[in-house]
């Protein structure tokens, strides 16, 4: 049993995950309807693998004698202003949730609540991918050019990434 401090901070993370999906499914829908199919595909998997780590919060309150606490969703942005506004958009995402794990661990440390630690790391690792794919991406398309052939060429190489759901989820 963790402390209901640890599972309220938890579920606020659940609420930051699915507003993520929120976030990537908005990004990928637009995407689609200006003609970039590639990035609507890359921002449809992204979104995918948000609840994955929706489930990975929601499983884990249930294995240690909590539950999921669910919240309303904030809705996100519909328009953006191009695909780099985009990744610009998804990378300040991105690093606000790395910072919103580091303060889970921290919690879960200063708790002694050694089990959360150890199920947050997966996050860490996480987050760290996240990142780096993410600043990838943007420095490529800031190389190739918001328009014209280089985005053209960048739509389809984002286009090819595949989602694989990951092993070790707890389903109920
Ligand atoms: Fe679930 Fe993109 O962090």
């Amino acid at each position: 049993m963790i402390s209901k401090k640890m599972a309220k901070a938890l579920n606020k993370q659940v609420n930051a995950e699915l507003y993520s999906a929120y976030l990537y499914f908005s990004m990928s829908s637009y995407s689609s309807f200006i003609g970039l199919q590639g990035f609507a595909h890359w921002f449809f998997v992204q979104a995918q693998e948000e609840m994955t780590h929706v489930l990975r919060i929601y499983g884990y309150l249930n294995s240690v004698g909590q539950h999921a606490v669910l919240e309303a969703i904030e809705g996100p942005p519909a328009k953006f202003e191009s695909a780099i506004g985009m990744f610009e958009a998804t990378l300040k995402h991105e690093k606000k949730v790395t910072a919103m794990i580091n303060n889970l661990v921290n919690l879960a440390a200063s708790e002694k609540d050694h089990a959360t630690e150890v199920f947050l790391q997966w996050f860490v690792s996480e987050q760290v991918e996240e990142v780096d794919s993410v600043n990838t991406i943007l420095a490529k398309l800031k190389l190739a050019g918001d328009k014209g052939g280089g985005l053209f060429l960048m739509d389809q190489e984002v286009g090819a990434r595949v989602f694989t759901p990951p092993a070790g989820l707890v389903m109920p």
